[in-house]
Order: C-alpha cells, then structure tokens, then sequence
C-alpha cells in the first residue's frame, strides 16, 4: 500500500517501531509516553530533514582551510497541531535549535469527526522557510489537511508533515489533497474503527502525552 508514492514514507528502523510498540502499551504512563514520543520525533526528524538545503562556507581547522557544507536559507518552520503535536517539538528543536515554532490549535468533534480549528500564528515570512507539520496521529486526515490549508492560505509552500501513526484513510485524504506535501509514517496501521480511531493505535495521542484520561 502507497509502496510507489514518492511524497509517502513509511519509515522502517527496528529502534523506531520499538519505541512505538511501548506507546500502544496502555500500561505506559504519562512520563514514559511523553519522553518516547519526543524520542521518536528526534528519529523522524532526522530521516524528513535529510534534504536541507546547505551551502559551502569556508573555515579553517586547526590543520588547514577548507570549505565545508553549512545549513543555509531561511530558518525551518516547525508547526505542531495542538495539542498532541507539541510533544513532537522538543525533539525536532533537538535537531535543529534555532528553528521557529507556530502553532495550530484545532480538535476532532466527537461526532462528526471533523476539526474544529480555535488558533493559528505561524513564524514571519512563512512563504520563504521549510516547513515541518507534526502530529503524532493522522487518523481520517481531517486535521493536517485543514492545518495545511491554513498554512497555504499564509503562502507556506514547501511543507512536510510527519506523524507517529497512520491510517490508510488519512494517508490517501492527505495526499490527494496535498499531494505536493510529502508524508512521514512511523507506523502505518490497519484502519479506522467507528469512532475514527486508529486500530491497533495508541488511543487517544493528547489525553495519554497530557494526562488527561
Ligand atoms: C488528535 C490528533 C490529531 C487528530 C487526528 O487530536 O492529535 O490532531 O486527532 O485526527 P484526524 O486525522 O481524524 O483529524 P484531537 O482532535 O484528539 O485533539 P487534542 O490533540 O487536543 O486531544
Ligand atoms: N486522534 C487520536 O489521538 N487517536 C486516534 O486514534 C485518532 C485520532
């Protein structure tokens, strides 16, 4: 499934679905749950950050001058979905330090499923950086296509969206509706059940990071 989708990558480490294997845990408390997914966010990051762009600057070793690659162009963007997404930011500031963080507030009404958005503020010249969206679940794909809308409608262009667990609907909502956005997956599992959970999953992603249950 999605195998010959170039802008779909279901990353595949045994470290990485190890770690995903303890948050479906339901007996994985809150402080575990946190410091895993910011784990995985960091493994993630690292695969949806491998095309930064760099340029050669010049510098000089304790042997000699050489020129060497550096990252170059306007700062990444990082733009968790609130509010289970934030717990993915610590890990991409990990890897990239002095990138900006926006923000996306939006959530699932228990009825009808679709996103009720409440905030947006995303970083100043937003048209000119890469963007990362991340939310640990894509579940119908509802939220990211409505979070990336938004983003689009602030002229964001170069955008990637990277979750912990898929759904098969939310991977083909997203990418028929942003098939210039390129899709990172943890996991991806089976499907949706009624009530537009994943399955297996992990529940719900915001109660079980902010202890909410
Ligand atoms: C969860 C999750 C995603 C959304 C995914 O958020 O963090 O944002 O559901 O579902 P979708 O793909 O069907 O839109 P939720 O609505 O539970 O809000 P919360 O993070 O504030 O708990
Ligand atoms: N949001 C979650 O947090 N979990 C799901 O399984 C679906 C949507």
């Amino acid at each position: 499934m999605f195998e010959n989708e170039e802008n779909i990558v279901v990353i595949n480490h045994p470290l990485l679905s190890h770690k995903i294997s303890i948050l479906r845990d339901k007996k994985t408390g809150t402080n575990e749950f946190r410091k895993i997914v910011e784990e995985i966010a960091i493994f993630e990051g690292y695969e949806a950050l491998k095309d930064l762009p760099t340029e050669e600057v010049e510098v000089e070793t304790p042997i000699e001058t050489c020129m060497v690659p550096m990252l170059q162009g306007p700062k990444l963007a990082i733009v968790p979905i609130l509010r289970a997404g934030l717990a993915m930011v610590s890990g991409f500031l990990t890897l990239y330090p002095s990138a900006k963080v926006g923000h996306i507030g939006m959530y699932r009404d228990e009825e009808t499923h679709e996103p009720i958005p409440y905030y947006c503020k995303l970083p100043s010249n937003i048209d000119e950086r890469p963007i990362v969206v991340v939310d640990p679940m894509l579940a119908t794909g509802g939220s990211a296509c409505d979070a990336i809308d938004q983003i689009k409608k602030q002229g964001g262009k170069n955008i990637k969206f990277v979750c912990i667990i898929a759904a098969p609907e939310g991977v083909k909502k997203l990418h028929e509706k942003h098939p210039d956005v390129k899709i990172y997956i943890g996991s991806l599992d089976r499907q949706l059940n009624e009530n537009a959970y994943i399955c297996p999953g992990l529940g719900d992603a915001g109660d079980r990071i902010f202890g909410t249950l």
